[in-house]
């Protein structure tokens, strides 16, 4: 039985090209070089954005998640409200000494302050890194278990090139995960085929990519399960990023600390919190991702940075720190309440949270003299951003 005689000899190579054979093989299965023009600078950039004793302010809420927060101090949801806002918290006198980046909303990255200042100057004065949210938001993830996928992949180089001539030099595109809903294998993958889609867009685009899969707090699960869950996420997201060449020097995470969901009734101290984090972490993070950017996902502004301090008591292969939205804001929008003559007051109640983190991405933060205020939990359900 001399099956190879069936095959025609001119599919096989001779014997000498064997070798030769294989080397023009092997490049199709592995051998595709990234080189992009703005590597270096997405080093730098990073580098910057995780410097010590410093992190992120997100205020990059979309129209409709700013209008709830004016809402809440009795404020109509109008641009001139907004750019009030956004004009006291980029302000803050000293505020680059704890704050290295800024997420804003396209609505913001071309707004002036109301003095007439364009906000991106303004922020690069501060020393502070301005960068860009890019997704399109979440939709119902047809097919899945009442799950949600997240919008923006069209036209998102363009859009990128326009935010970089803007002068933004980061991005960020937050997806969601649900543990009560599952969470699907398809939502899993979804959820990282789009964020490896974006990382690799961003770039090529010079914008760092702030990867942010966050793991809802919504549910009664205990923390073994989250834990559980974000090694599933995680594990997908980085196969996906590898895939897409994603240059995991030129990136930055912002993870859902691993805690127990929002309903369930064993609580977990900062250290297991820090402890389960950490392993997952290690687990999951190459060293070469230069920063961990933790969002606070509706946890106490104390609670927040005590997890954060937490996770600084020994080294880490990365900077961990924060990048929080309500854990940095919240006091700050409650003392303002929409009075010019509270703008002070409003400004030194944003650098007293950013000190606090700044404290806690050195291990050095203690939680003497908090305000009861500070201390109250700000989970939503299905939380929108
Ligand atoms: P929070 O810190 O309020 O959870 O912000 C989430 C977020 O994704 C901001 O970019």
């Amino acid at each position: 039985m001399a099956s190879a005689t069936l095959l025609k000899s001119s599919f096989l190579p001779k014997k000498a090209e064997w070798g030769v054979a294989r080397q023009v093989a092997a490049p199709r299965v592995s051998m595709v070089v990234r080189a992009g023009a703005y590597d270096d600078e997405l080093v730098k950039t990073a580098k910057t954005i995780a410097s010590p004793g410093r992190g992120i302010l997100a205020m990059d809420e979309s129209n409709a998640t700013c209008g709830k927060r004016l809402d809440s101090i009795g404020l109509e949801n109008t641009e001139a409200n907004r750019q009030a806002f956004r004009t006291l918290l980029v302000s803050v006198p000293g505020l680059g000494n704890h704050i290295s980046g800024a997420i804003l909303f396209e609505e913001t990255l071309y707004q002036s302050t109301v003095d007439g200042k364009k906000i991106v100057d303004i922020l690069v004065e501060q020393g502070i890194v301005p960068g860009i949210k890019v997704d399109k938001g979440l939709v119902p993830l047809t097919g899945s278990n009442d799950e949600s996928w997240c919008q923006g992949l069209d036209g998102l180089a363009s859009r990128e090139a326009a935010y970089y001539q803007q002068g933004a030099r980061f991005a960020k595109w937050r997806t969601v995960v649900s543990i009560p809903n599952g969470p699907s294998e398809l939502a899993v993958k979804e959820a990282a085929w789009g964020l490896a889609r974006y990382a690799a867009i961003s770039q090529d685009n010079g914008l760092v990519p702030i990867v942010e899969p966050e793991i809802l707090l919504d549910g009664e699960h205990g923390i073994e399960r989250t834990f559980e869950v974000a090694q599933k996420v995680w594990a997908e997201t980085f196969y996906q990023m590898a895939q897409n060449n994603v240059m995991f020097e030129g990136i930055l995470l912002k993870p859902s600390m691993v805690t127990p969901g929002a309903e369930c009734k064993d609580r977990a101290t900062p250290e297991q919190v820090a402890d389960y984090t950490l392993k997952l972490l290690s687990r999951r993070v190459p060293p070469a991702v230069p920063g961990i950017m933790f969002l606070s996902g509706g946890q106490s502004e104390v609670e927040a940075t005590l997890n954060l301090n937490a996770m600084n008591q020994g080294p880490n292969p990365w900077h961990v720190s924060f990048s929080y939205a309500r854990a940095l804001q919240n006091t700050c929008l409650k003392t303002w309440g929409g009075r010019p003559e509270n703008v002070k007051a409003a400004q030194e109640a944003l650098l007293l949270r950013a000190k606090a983190n700044s404290l806690a991405q050195l291990g050095k933060y203690t939680s003497d003299g908090e305000a009861a205020e500070a201390k109250e939990g700000m989970f939503v359900k299905n939380y929108s951003y």
